[in-house]
């Protein structure tokens, strides 16, 4: 395994990270065994993870229950992450948000809480001054956020709030962060974490077409707004999506290279990436996700793999928003 520093921080946390939102087995994932996940936590641990992000939203606190439960007997090695929601920035609900998360994780500090999702009805200001004050109080150890845009980040610097890391959807399959958000990161020396790292599933490979994909997965721009549980009003990019899918296959088994790691190890060549963060939902896939922190690609591998996500990444264009329409509701600014 490797390491980096979260900025602004002397917190090293490790390349390839857990995401703890599947393993609640939701709407979005399907039905998840609690012994598994628990399994794959500890897998995790094994394999030199130590890096967990959570959330209060992922299954209202029985994602931090879990991990609270899988990994308290080792927490001094860990960083653990959790997420307020934007809907508790108020001063006193983010106090009480957070004595809530620590409660559910049975821990006494958060690593690095991150905001969600921005709230611009409250002053950036007034939130990362509650932040602070949690910091101070030894609640928790550092504050980033998560789908910050240009527009939100600006309005860190400009309040003079110092941001640590972003949080965002990043994967060879949706690299809209790439048009305007990483250049405002790497100015302002902001990490990012990347979620969604495998496109939720379908950079294993796993999923032949769009029509394979379960609906809960089926919801993200790639698909058509014809789509159950769509809120987008796109036309979507199944064809290409699905094109770029076999490309990146056939680059991975020229490779010798599964093409899950082969996305994981890519993220990590990418200008201003701390993290990866990997949904995983079983030992074997926590296992198999750690070697990627291993592998290094060859310029000629990673020219290829822009080659052919480049087309996609036109079609979906800078909305950094995996779910909502630039004409729709797009949040992320
Ligand atoms: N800040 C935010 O707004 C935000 C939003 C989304 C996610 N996140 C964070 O990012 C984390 C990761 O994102 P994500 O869970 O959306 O997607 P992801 O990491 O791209 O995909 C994870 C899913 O892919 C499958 N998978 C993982 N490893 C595999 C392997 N080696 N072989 C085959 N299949 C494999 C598993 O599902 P199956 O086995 O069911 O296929 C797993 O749940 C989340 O858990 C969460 O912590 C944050």
């Amino acid at each position: 395994m490797k390491y980096r520093r979260l900025p602004g921080t002397e917190i090293d946390v490790s390349t390839i990270g857990f995401g703890c939102w599947a393993i609640v087995g939701d709407s979005t994932w399907g039905a998840q065994d609690e012994q598994e996940a628990i399994d794959g936590l500890k897998a995790a641990v094994d394999a030199g993870i130590t890096f967990f992000d959570t959330a209060e939203a992922y299954g209202q606190g029985y994602s931090e229950q879990l991990v609270g439960k899988a990994l308290n007997d080792r927490r001094d090695k860990l960083v653990i992450a959790s997420k307020v929601s934007p809907s508790h920035f108020r001063p006193d609900e983010l106090r009480a948000a957070c004595d809530r998360s620590l409660a559910n994780l049975g821990m006494d500090v958060i690593d690095l809480y991150q905001l969600h999702w921005p709230n611009r009805d409250i002053p950036v200001a007034e939130t990362f001054g509650v932040c602070e004050e949690l910091k101070q109080a030894g609640k928790i150890r550092a504050y980033g956020v998560s789908n910050y845009g240009p527009w939100d980040l600006s309005a860190c610097e400009e309040a003079s709030c110092p941001v640590s890391t972003n949080q965002v959807a990043y994967n060879l399959l949706f690299r809209a962060v790439e048009y305007e958000i990483q250049p405002v990161m790497a100015r302002m020396g902001v990490g990012m974490l990347c979620y969604s790292p495998l496109m939720q599933g379908l950079l294993s490979g796993k999923f032949e077409h769009a029509d394979a994909v379960p609906a809960g997965r089926a919801r993200s721009r790639h698909f058509s707004s014809a789509r159950e549980g769509t809120r987008h009003g796109e036309p979507g990019a199944e064809v290409e999506t699905f094109d770029a899918i076999r490309a990146v296959r056939r680059i991975a088994d020229t490779a010798g290279i599964s093409m899950a790691n082969l996305s994981l190890a890519w993220l990590l060549t990418r200008e201003t990436v701390t993290s990866v963060i990997c949904g995983a939902r079983n030992p074997g896939q926590a296992k198999r996700n750690t070697e990627a922190a291993g592998i290094s690609l060859s310029p000629d591998i990673l020219r290829q793999l822009d080659e052919v996500t480049a087309h996609l990444k036109d079609v979906l264009g800078p909305n950094a928003d995996m779910w909502m329409g630039s004409g729709n509701g797009a949040r992320i600014r």
